[in-house]
């Protein structure tokens, strides 16, 4: 049910639940105040209890409420990079944060987005907590559409079109006296030297230690179907179908799902989960998808979430 930006604001301030638009994908937002408000996102998605929320702001100013410190850098990484798609993960005064947004952590994930719109709400409800709006394990929401497939075509929604990025945000944390990369996003590894004078290492579990990301845990963006990247033609002749380029050639018997072209990875990261809805709302059970591109920039993103997908 499509819902305007006044009545969202005052669906949340009265305690419920509205999937929201941002330039990365869809949010299922709760109020910040509303303790059964986020119960009820974790019921919704059916997300595991352990995996915190990333907290919304309208702008950085109103981080003062959260934190009385900020770890080194951080402040040239709001002013280069927000509003955008940067989270950031800092410890926070846990008092002002309720304990099932931080699942228990004495952190918490910030984001200021750069959709007008988004803004414009946080304005009116106030900060907002906001996991993707899908269900826990199906690819990301990034049209009005997805939310009412996975939620029903009662639930709120405010339909802000197409996503831009159409990926989440990169996911940031400052530990041991460097910025580490929780989350690849839609903001590159490479955007960040510029303003950190390095690139951030993407931080992976360590071995018997508790992933800093804990959402990293779980299989994520999976399709139905079964998801097989190649980075080489198979050779197969009968029932194919590949998620490919606009400009790159597959044999004739090939059906092409169309990702975007393969010069322009921002395209890709806009239409992949739209894709990937795809071949699962055909009832396709196997597709081949082609990841012969760079090890650079958003390509790393999109790998990362193709290889997850991929994973039965
Ligand atoms: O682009 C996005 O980030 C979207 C839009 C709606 O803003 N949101 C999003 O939320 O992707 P979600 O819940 O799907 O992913 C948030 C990730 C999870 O993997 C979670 O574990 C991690 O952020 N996270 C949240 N708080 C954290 C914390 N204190 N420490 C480490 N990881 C945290
Ligand atoms: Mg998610």
């Amino acid at each position: 049910m499509h819902v305007s930006l006044d009545e969202a604001a005052s669906l949340l301030k009265n305690g419920h639940v509205v999937a929201v638009p941002t330039e990365t994908v869809y949010g299922l937002a709760a109020s910040l105040h509303q303790p059964k408000a986020i119960e009820r996102i974790f019921s919704l998605k059916k997300r595991p209890s352990n995996n915190p929320l990333i907290i919304h702001l309208a702008d950085a100013g109103q981080l003062s409420s959260f934190c009385d410190s900020f770890p080194h850098g951080f402040e040239s990484l709001a002013h280069a990079f927000w509003p955008g798609p940067l989270t950031v993960v800092i410890p926070v005064l846990v008092q002002n944060i309720p304990e099932k947004v931080r699942a228990g952590l004495p952190t918490a994930a910030f984001r200021v987005p750069a959709s007008l719109l988004t803004r414009q709400l946080l304005v009116a409800s106030g900060p907002l907590v906001m996991p993707s709006a899908n269900l826990s394990g199906t690819p990301s929401a990034t049209q009005a559409a997805h939310v009412e497939q996975d939620f029903g075509s009662n639930f709120p929604v405010i339909d802000g079109g197409e996503c831009i990025n159409g990926i989440e945000s990169t996911i940031i944390m400052y530990q041991e006296r460097i910025w580490k990369i929780l989350r690849l996003g839609a903001l590159s590894p490479e955007a960040f030297i510029p303003v950190l004078g390095y690139e951030p290492e993407t931080a992976g579990a360590d071995k018997g230690k508790a992933p800093l990301c804990p959402g990293q845990l779980y299989r994520h963006y999976a399709p139905m179907a079964r998801l097989i990247p190649i980075t080489k033609i198979p050779a197969e002749s009968s029932n194919i179908v590949i998620i490919g380029f606009s400009d790159r050639q597959y044999p004739d018997n090939y059906r092409v799902i169309n990702l975007g072209n393969s010069k322009y990875p921002e395209e890709a990261a806009h239409n992949l989960y739209t894709t990937l809805r795809q071949i699962d709302d055909e009832k396709l059970e196997k597709v081949y998808i082609d990841i012969h591109f760079p090890e650079t920039g958003l390509w790393r993103t999109l790998k990362e979430r193709i290889l997850k997908a991929s994973q039965s």
